[in-house]
């Protein structure tokens, strides 16, 4: 590792104990937020925003591509409380089936994932981008094959390590620091690596899926759920740009690229691809966006009532006001509220996107380690 990433990840590091403060893994959601240190808070909500100043020309975009490390970094440092509180330890969206709830259509967009993927028992799995690791406990249970999670950001991997010895999965489970940019793996590592709406923080998807391609095993699987923009999307129409830019903003994403880029990146690092799917284009009854829509009509459980309330648009409003009186009396630190407003953001975009099509988060490619390629 040279001496700058050394620094970096220290600096990181040493960041993240502030902010988060000794045992930050056993805290969650809004218990979290109450105890992290306010003047760090502060300081991480303004290195996470400040490359967001509503300016999507040429300049604004190679800065935030420039700092993408940094910034995504910043970003699931005031998030993940938010994500954990409103949607649980998988930080993903997923299709839902008539009836099915919120839980189990999570659980078995993993599964088909792991399915695609062809992950076996005993296998050796790298997640690229594993948040707080729900995905990989739940891999690992349905397989038994052996993950390591990949994270560049410190608080998530504590997370990811505690819970995983919560549920026993401990021998199963490891979860390190490093960057999808720069995977620092051997090659011909892993049998198998997935990657769940990970990627798309990627400054440049053909120089991360060519690190992927490296540590994957000749005959290896790489499976992957992918944020990208539609052919239908169109850089130059400004209610198109405006949708992809509160997308990146909210969701901490330096570049949304096409499916376009995605496909071409895949087949230039000499993968074979054996699935490419959008499965979000279809007629399902009840969208994949539909917890952020506020439509009632959709919610399938009474158990899902809590989820779809906190993640609703009256929900979030709710939180917000909720979010903004304890940072008025102090209990919550300064520049929760502007978080929150940034994941509004995010969330009208993500629906916009998938009411329109313009975006997907559920790309699946399914690509190969030819077995003649070391
Ligand atoms: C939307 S979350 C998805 C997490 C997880 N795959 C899941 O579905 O729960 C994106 C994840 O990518 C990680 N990430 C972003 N940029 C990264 C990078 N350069 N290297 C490694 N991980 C990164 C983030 O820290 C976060 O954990």
């Amino acid at each position: 590792m040279d001496s700058e990433t050394t620094e970096l990840r220290q600096r990181q590091a040493n960041f993240s104990k502030e902010l988060h403060g000794d045992h930050a893994a056993e805290r969650s959601g809004m218990s979290a937020l109450i105890s992290k240190n306010k003047s760090a808070q502060q300081e991480a909500v303004k290195k996470y925003l400040r490359l967001w100043d509503g300016n999507v020309d040429k300049d604004a975009e190679d800065r935030r591509l420039e700092d993408y490390n940094e910034s995504t970094h910043s970003y699931y440092n005031v998030v993940t409380d938010f994500y954990e509180y409103g949607w649980g330890s998988s930080f993903h969206f997923c299709r839902f089936y008539k009836g099915e709830n919120f839980q189990a259509a999570v659980a078995r967009h993993e599964h088909y994932l792991a399915h695609m993927a062809g992950i076996q028992e005993g296998d050796l799995v790298l997640d690229v981008g594993c948040g707080v690791g729900g995905p990989a406990r739940e891999i690992a249970r349905f397989t038994n094959c052996n993950i390591i999670g990949l994270n560049n950001n410190d608080y998530q991997i504590e997370k990811a390590k505690y819970q995983a010895k919560q549920a026993g999965l401990q021998d199963h489970l490891d979860f390190v620091k490093g960057d999808f940019m720069n995977l620092e793996f051997d090659e011909g590592t892993f049998d198998k690596v997935y990657a769940i709406e990970a990627t798309c923080h990627a400054p440049n998807l053909a120089k991360c899926y060519k690190e992927i391609y490296k540590v994957l095993k000749p005959g290896g699987v790489f499976a992957v759920y992918e944020w990208v923009m539609t052919d239908k999307y169109d850089e130059t129409n400004p209610e198109h740009r405006q949708i992809c830019y509160e997308i990146e903003l909210g969701d901490g994403i330096p570049k949304m690229f096409s499916v376009d880029v995605a496909r071409e990146a895949l087949a230039n690092c000499g993968f074979e691809v054996l699935v490419d799917h959008d499965l979000a284009d279809n007629n399902d009854p009840v969208p994949w966006y539909y917890p952020l829509t506020g439509e009632w009509q959709y919610v399938q459980t009474l158990s899902d009532i809590g989820t779809f309330f906190r993640t609703s648009y009256f929900g979030r409003k709710f939180t917000n006001l909720m979010v903004s009186a304890m940072e008025k009396v102090g209990i919550a630190p300064e520049g929760s509220v502007k978080v929150t407003a940034a994941l509004e953001e995010a969330a009208v975009g993500l629906v916009a996107g998938g009411r329109s099509k313009l975006f997907t988060p559920m790309m699946l490619f399914v690509a190969r380690k030819p077995l003649d390629k070391k």
